[in-house]
């Protein structure tokens, strides 16, 4: 597993990160992931400039430009010698004596890269289960922060439920996943959850939105409630990890007859065309 700290490539189960590393004390930083296929960083462009956005928002200055993040990556794939890859990378406000205070050093990048994880195939024929839960994280979701208590903590009560992921809920309202955005299909329509603050704007539901556009399928930005998720046609979740994953059921309660449907495939399918 190829890892990058302190500006050089190291093997990632040898990175030492120091005790004052703020990532590390305050989850004081931002991250990406991004898919390897065949080698190729999979939308990676749209990855830096959501990182360039994140670091703003929480007034973090990059320690490198886009252009040699970049560059740092492209590097890593070609050691890593992987063809199909997951790329981690977080810049950290950096290591300082333990202090809440912006401290006076520059930002901290690492990076790893492994085999990607996989979906298993049955997740994507017979669809997951999912469970919903209150969303109980903080007002600036739209950043892709280091903090993710919430969300593992949601992730695990869907785990230990049986369920692949946690859909969370929040005055009554779908906001996202505990690491995915959400979809729902009724009379024909895509429904998503709009851009606000209290959602990440994934780079997959960008991208799935553009392609069923494209497809003439109507969408909606338009917050739903988890008794309208259930009375769809068809519900799926999106990211970069997952790609297009169809949901069987919520709170165990099934989807129409459960099975992937219709628009849900041809969403996923041509997703795959992207890369392909
Ligand atoms: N998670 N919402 C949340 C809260 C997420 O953490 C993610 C991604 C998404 C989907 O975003 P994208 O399509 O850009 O991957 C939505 C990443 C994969 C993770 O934390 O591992």
């Amino acid at each position: 597993n190829i890892g990058f700290i302190n500006g050089e490539y190291i093997n990632a189960d040898e990175a030492v990160i120091p005790i004052d590393e703020r990532g590390h004390q305050f989850g004081d930083g931002v991250y990406e992931v991004v898919k390897i296929y065949n080698s190729l960083p999979f939308l990676l462009d749209e990855h830096l400039t959501r990182l360039k956005e994140s670091a703003s928002a929480i007034q973090l200055k990059l320690p490198y430009s886009l252009d040699d993040i970049k560059k740092i990556i492209l590097e890593g794939i070609k050691r890593s010698e992987l063809l199909n890859a997951e790329v981690y990378f977080q810049v950290t406000r950096g290591i300082a004596p333990r202090n809440h205070l912006f401290p006076n050093v520059s930002a901290s990048f690492t990076m790893t890269i492994k085999p990607a994880r996989k979906v298993s195939e049955q997740s994507y024929y017979k669809g997951i289960k999912t469970i919903t839960t209150k969303d109980e994280r903080w007002a600036n979701c739209h950043i892709k922060s280091l903090n993710l208590l919430p969300n593992v903590l949601a992730k695990q009560k869907a785990n230990n439920e049986e369920s692949y992921e946690a859909i969370l809920i929040k005055d009554g309202y779908v906001t996202e996943g505990s690491s995915t955005n959400v979809f729902v299909v009724k009379n024909n329509t895509l429904y998503t959850t709009p851009l606000t603050n209290n959602i990440l704007s994934g780079i997959t539901r960008k991208n799935v939105l553009k392609l069923a556009q494209k497809l003439d399928v109507e969408v909606l930005e338009k917050s739903f409630t988890t008794e309208f998720l259930i009375s769809g046609d068809e519900a799926f979740l999106t990211s970069t990890t997952v790609e297009v994953l169809p949901i069987r059921s919520v709170n165990n309660k099934v989807i129409l007859n459960g099975d992937p449907g219709p628009i849900t495939k041809l969403l996923h399918e041509s997703f795959r065309q992207l890369y392909a």
